[in-house]
């Protein structure tokens, strides 16, 4: 007898499904990716139980005809190609025929459609894989496709299904990739009748997409790259390197209009950024690679998730040289500051010292030397600059990026002379040195230590009562979803309100009046992700962004006595060497050594 049978072509389809329906969102990525190949200029999501009830697509694309119909459910039936070589011209994201009959294996299925002008439309049910019931239906424009119960029939599958929750932020994310490279396209989704992704069709200004999708707070920081070769052009944008993420999830990148993740491509950013960014800390790009679809293979993974460039070195190159270019433009350093933008402000006035000092310099020296001023400034994305030889380094001059500590009562011994560029206090330092205090940074130190002192004596801050709803952008919200428990250890009590909102119901002491909707949004970015537990590098970070919000506001209307007061705190601050969360406070210029050279 025969050991070998053919399997019948329900099974094959389970199995198919296996690798390219791992979940929801592999789903929707599918289903949306062929809404955009017919064509479609709106694309709708609407999901239930995170996508693993319910999933319907709808989208105003060129629809089918009933033979097409019914084909499309055929394993390899496909309209986008007949011959191999047509995968060196794809211009579809589809190639492999394989989707639809994949996922109607796996869940019940129902596709309604019709051509334009047609009279009567078609409906096609499926039930987990069985042959197709087709029926008349009322004429529409374009298709809609409705999933339910997604692995209803392969239990080992729905085992490995997260919580609705979890599987939701997957499907979000399948989107937001697939909107970043389609501004032209409006997309709508929603979750239970909730709007969760509302971006209308942008395509004069692919940033309104990038800040729908990941966040409005990066709008002001994004800045064109653009670099046009015989064989590869690379556009997109990238966030001004003081706009950093804890991980490398703000890094998409593009082949063709295509989501692909490649260790070459992610490689050429971050070696681009590395000189720009503190270590640990990830940029957030979205950059697309334009590429002869002769010089790259698209067929070589089963979600076409990664693809393989003849010329990977070419590719590597231009990547680089096009991040390159923006970030040594640094063309945030020209933009106006924006009133509403605390960071613009600060990177304005930190400019302003640095020229006026670099000036004084060239003056007693004749040669400019780069100068450090607080590390939240865009100017502190360099890494220092080296001390020159034969001089004694002042105090914040030797280290300036670290928070090195100063003899005892050197704050104290400050004679604050007056305001630079109305923020900065310059003031006399020990042995005639000329003395340059940021007070947010100074103020964020401070608060810094009070955050850091009551986590060491393991009592956590004590909860305040506070009581207010905010409501966050899709990717803030995603994040503190995965970030309760670790928000919880910092003292935040945040239960979720429903779509994006959130209810703040208290907030660690010296929390009270800050702004919460830009406290939680900036504490999400802070977050780790999802899963992961809040580990020291993580904790420090988070208490870096509550000092940063806690110091806000307060630093720009410093009484004198007030002044006086923060240095004395700054006296009793920790400056151990081993703790580098806080950023720069002072800079320090001998300024007695400067006139005698200058005589
Ligand atoms: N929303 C839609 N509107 C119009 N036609 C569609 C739509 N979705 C699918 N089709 C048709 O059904 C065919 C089969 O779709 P399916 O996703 O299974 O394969 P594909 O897109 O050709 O390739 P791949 O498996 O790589 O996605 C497509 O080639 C297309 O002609
Ligand atoms: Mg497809």
């Amino acid at each position: 007898m025969a050991r070998i049978a053919r399997l019948r072509d329900d099974l094959i389809n389970k199995i198919a499904a296996g690798e390219v329906v791992e979940r929801p969102a592999s789903v929707v990525k599918e289903l949306v990716e062929n809404s955009l190949d017919a064509g479609a200029r709106t694309v709708q999501v609407a999901l239930e139980g995170g996508g693993l009830q319910r999933i319907v697509i709808s989208d105003d694309g060129h629809g089918m005809g009933r033979e097409d119909a019914v084909l499309c459910l055929e394993r390899h039936a496909t309209s986008k190609l007949r011959e191999l070589d047509d995968l060196h011209s794809l211009a579809s994201k589809g190639f492999r025929g394989e989707a639809l009959p994949a996922i109607a294996a796996v869940s019940h299925f129902t596709l309604h459609t019709a051509e334009p002008g047609a009279e009567v439309g078609t409906r096609v049910t499926v039930e987990g894989g069985a042959p197709p019931q087709v029926e008349d239906a009322p004429p529409r424009v374009g298709t809609v496709m409705t999933v339910e119960d997604l692995f209803y029939n392969t239990p080992a599958r729905l085992k490995f299904m997260r919580r609705g929750e979890t599987e939701l932020k997957h499907v979000e994310e399948a989107v937001i990739r697939i909107a970043l490279a389609h501004p032209e396209v409006s997309f709508l989704v929603e979750h239970g009748g909730l709007p969760l992704f509302t971006s209308p069709a942008c395509p004069d200004d692919p940033t309104e997409r990038i800040a729908a999708a990941l966040g409005a707070d990066v709008h002001p920081h994004l800045f064109p790259v653009e670099e046009r070769r015989l064989d590869i052009s690379v556009t997109g944008y990238i966030a001004s390197p003081e706009y950093t993420l804890p991980t490398a999830r703000g890094i998409y990148t593009f082949v063709n209009r295509r989501y692909v993740r490649d260790r070459g491509v992610i490689g050429a950013i971050q070696r681009a950024y590395q000189e720009y960014l503190p270590s640990g800390r990830q940029p957030l790009v979205v950059l697309f690679l334009e590429v002869d679809p002769q010089a790259v293979d698209v067929n070589v993974h089963p979600q076409k998730l990664e693809v393989r460039f003849s010329d990977s070195r070419g590719v590597y190159d231009a990547v680089l040289a096009a991040i390159v270019r923006t970030l040594r433009a640094a063309p945030w350093l020209g933009a106006a500051p924006q009133e509403a933008d605390p960071k613009r402000q600060a990177a304005h006035y930190a400019q302003a010292v640095e020229r006026f000092l670099t000036r004084a310099q060239e003056a007693a020296w004749g040669a400019p030397m780069p100068l450090p001023l607080a590390a939240d400034a865009p100017s502190m994305g360099a890494p220092p600059p080296p001390v020159p030889m034969g001089r004694a380094p002042a105090f914040g001059q030797a280290l300036p990026q670290l928070n090195e500590a100063p003899p005892p009562g050197y704050f104290g011994a400050l004679r604050p002379l007056g305001l630079l560029g109305g923020r900065f206090h310059v003031c006399e330092g020990p042995g005639g040195t000329l003395v340059v205090l940021d007070p947010h940074a100074a103020l964020e130190r401070a608060r810094l230590m009070d955050f850091h002192r009551l986590m060491e004596e393991g009592k956590g801050p004590t909860p305040s009562l506070f009581g207010t709803t905010v409501d966050l952008p899709l990717p803030a919200a995603r994040a503190l979803m995965g970030g309760r428990e670790a928000l919880a250890r910092l003292g935040f009590d945040v239960e979720p309100f429903g779509g994006t909102s959130f209810a703040l119901k208290s907030v660690p002491p010296g929390l009270e009046g800050v702004e919460p909707r830009k406290l939680l949004e900036a504490l999400a970015h802070a977050l780790p992700p999802p899963g992961t537990a809040l580990d020291a590098v993580g904790l420090a970070e988070a208490l870096r962004v509550m000092a940063c919000h806690a110091a806000q506001g307060s630093a720009d209307k410093l009484t004198d006595a007030q002044l006086r007061g923060l240095l004395a705190e700054l006296d009793r601050a920790d400056f151990h060497p081993t703790c580098r969360h806080g950023t720069v406070v002072v800079l320090e210029m001998p300024l007695l050594e400067l006139e005698r050279r200058a005589r």
